[in-house]
């Protein structure tokens, strides 16, 4: 089973052999998922709908309970602990703002719960409040807020009781693209002046690249791989996450020659890619990775280096042009920036070379 950087270290957020399996249900939801996020740390949890990614942070709220493993905190097993007795600040989907109290009062709830002294919470709301920007509207109902307003109170509340976690499950899906990219800055900046320990569900690879600090990719309630951002995008340790973190050429049995410094892939029926490095593992024949910015076309000529195809199309997007060029068995993605020189003509002989100098192995 593929599980990169499995041994797990101690960390602030610990999770071990976490297994969620449902009621009639024939495989778990959620199976042995392992991971540590160290204190600070901004985690998403990345995926496709259906692989697990609720259901992993509903057991580290303890909204759900695990089949088998456990979560800690701190280095305190909160597995048993209920959910009222955990120091948890969460964000819904559907943001679940209460509808007939005022933005104050909505996030003056978990302070209330925990019988703070009015006065108090009167301070801590409106840090709260300022902290989201909505200082200007404690008063105002939430049913007369706007979608990202209402998004900003759920915010709020979740982080005005101090928690030691901070959990949100796809708090941005139902807001407008462009508010999405604004809200995305806005929460890691609170985040990061909070310093607090986040975890962020989301189906969405560009908001985990640039949001987080570390990514878990899930797959069928399987930890693919957990790393950086650019361990994910750069160094994927599957097939799935190549494929599901941005676009990818899988190059199948590809045979290595050459040494260290000037590495040579021979690419079936194709020809010959040159390449200074390769990462990740190869043996005999072997999976390379190559993103479409990672080739670079140009027509072919007798004396062209490289691997041959024709050109089946090529897309027009403003600064780059992506071609589709069939290769041997195989049918490449070249992305080119739009600098204004010839394009290739569709249906012309092509001659492809790597523009870059690691290219990429993913374990058969
Ligand atoms: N209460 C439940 N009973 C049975 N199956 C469930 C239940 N909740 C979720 N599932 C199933 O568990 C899997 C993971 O669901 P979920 O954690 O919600 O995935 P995600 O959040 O990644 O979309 C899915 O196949 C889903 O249908
Ligand atoms: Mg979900």
């Amino acid at each position: 089973m593929p599980s990169a950087d499995s041994t797990p270290r101690a960390g602030y957020l610990s999770i071990s052999a976490l297994t969620k399996q449902y009621k009639n249900t024939s495989i778990p939801a959620v199976d042995r998922v392992s991971l540590n996020v160290d204190e600070g740390d901004f985690l998403a949890l990345l995926g496709p709908s259906g692989c697990g990614k609720t259901t992993t942070l509903r057991m580290i709220a303890g909204l759900i309970e695990p089949s088998s493993g456990s979560v800690s905190v701190q280095g305190k097993d909160i597995t048993k602990s209920p959910v009222h007795k955990r120091s948890i600040g969460m964000v819904f989907q559907n943001y679940a703002l209460f509808p007939h109290l005022d933005v104050k009062s909505n996030v003056a709830y978990g302070l209330k719960m925990r019988r703070v002294p009015k006065a108090e919470i009167a301070v801590q709301v409106q840090n709260a409040l300022d902290l989201v920007r909505l200082g200007h509207l404690a008063d105002r109902r939430v049913t007369a807020l706007s979608g990202g307003q209402q998004q900003r109170v759920a915010l709020a509340r979740a982080i005005v009781v101090n928690p030691q976690l901070f959990l949100m499950d796809e708090p941005l899906s139902n807001l407008d693209a462009k508010l999405r990219d604004a809200m995305r800055t806005e929460i890691r900046s609170i985040q990061r002046k909070m310093g607090i320990t986040s975890v962020f569900v989301t189906h969405d690879q560009d908001e985990a690249l640039t949001m987080a600090d570390k990514i878990a990719v899930m797959s069928e309630g399987v930890l693919e791989q957990f790393g950086t951002p650019s361990d994910i995008f750069e160094r994927p340790a599957t097939r799935f996450v190549a494929e599901f973190v941005g676009q990818a050429n899988l190059l199948d049995d590809i045979k290595v020659s050459g040494s260290a410094g000037n590495h040579v892939l021979d690419v079936p029926g194709a020809g010959h890619l040159s390449v200074p490095r390769i990462s990740g593992t190869y043996s005999g024949k072997s999976t390379a990775m190559v993103r479409p910015h990672q080739l670079k076309a140009h027509s072919f000529s007798s004396s062209s280096n490289g691997i041959r195809g024709d050109v089946r199309s090529a897309t027009y997007f403003g600064d780059t042009i992506q071609y589709e060029i069939q290769a041997g068995q195989n049918l490449l993605r070249v992305q080119m920036r739009a600098d204004g020189s010839p394009t290739l003509a569709v249906g012309s002989e092509a001659a492809i070379t790597a523009a870059t100098d690691t290219i990429h192995f993913i374990a058969a």
